[in-house]
């Protein structure tokens, strides 16, 4: 059973909206306890509130800001009483820039959010997940991975690893029956997305959207197929014709798709 296996309690990184918060209400549907991470309070005690109403199942959030170098203390002070058998990192977006018009600062802080944290949390959880022999670890990774491209150039780069670190996680856990899986998505209607023009992307590029309810379902129905797995049909033909081409040809098409 899901909650024997993968319970009694999840941690999302960053589930207070989008796909984290669609991650926390079929978790709590399928009677995992949550333990919500984000920074802006609001949106987390009203994720909080909606589970609760739909689920007999507990709750926790923290506002913690990921990029913190007291992550892990953050984390352990609300978690060290419980048993978390699932780890969803999914906060990971950083808005396009040139790379040398972002601060060098900025620049290292979007890889705290992006490689650091992850790599804290699923080596700590992890740890627990193996000695009790059974867990399930999912590390958000973007279509941005599969070359660099213009006004993404650390984003990419920082998703490249996410994919690349949740693969290797994959083997090495396998045995001890804790699975991992790096989940692929592309444009996703979150508010961050919107917020940042994404709509309009979309449009411009003819792009279809992924919702962030089909994003969460494809990661916990593909858990076990890992290492990797690539939310929505039109993401995967993407990623055949990506793998396909020449690396220039890759980057180019990339960087005319992120003109944003
Ligand atoms: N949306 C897309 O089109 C798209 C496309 C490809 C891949 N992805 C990937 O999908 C994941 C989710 O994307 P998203 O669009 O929903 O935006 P996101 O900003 O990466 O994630 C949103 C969630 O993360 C939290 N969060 C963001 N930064 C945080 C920080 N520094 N510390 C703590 N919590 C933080 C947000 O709450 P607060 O803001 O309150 O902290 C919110 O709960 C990301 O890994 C992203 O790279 C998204």
């Amino acid at each position: 059973m899901f909650a024997h296996r993968y319970g009694p309690w999840a941690l999302i990184a960053g589930g207070s909206e989008g796909v984290g918060a669609a991650f926390a209400h079929k978790l709590a549907a399928k009677g995992l306890n949550l333990v919500l991470l984000a920074r802006k309070p609001g949106p987390l005690a009203e994720v909080a509130q909606q589970v609760r109403g739909i689920a007999q199942v507990q709750v926790r959030t923290a506002s913690v800001d990921l990029r913190q170098p007291d992550l892990l203390e953050r984390v352990r002070a609300i978690t060290d009483d419980i048993e978390v058998g699932m780890l969803i990192y999914n906060a990971g977006v950083i808005g396009p820039s040139p790379f040398l018009d972002r601060p060098l600062e900025q620049n290292l802080k979007s890889l705290r959010l992006t490689v650091d944290g992850p790599v804290i949390l699923a080596h700590h959880f992890g740890l627990r997940m193996r000695e009790r022999g059974r867990g399930g670890i999912i590390i958000l990774g973007s279509m941005s991975s599969f070359a660099g491209s213009r006004n993404f150039v650390v984003y990419s780069a920082a998703k490249a690893f996410d994919v690349i670190f949740g693969e290797g996680l994959w083997y090495e856990l396998k045995p001890y029956g804790v699975d991992v899986l790096s989940l692929i998505i592309g444009l996703t209607r979150t508010p961050k997305l919107v917020q940042a023009g994404g709509l309009e992307l979309a449009q411009k590029t003819g792009q279809p959207l992924l919702e962030p309810d089909e994003a969460a379902q494809e990661g916990l129905d593909n858990l076990e197929n890992g290492p990797t797995w690539i939310a929505g049909a039109h993401n995967r033909e993407r990623a055949t014709a990506y793998a396909q081409m020449d690396r220039r040809s890759a980057v180019e098409s990339l960087s005319g798709a992120s003109n944003t």
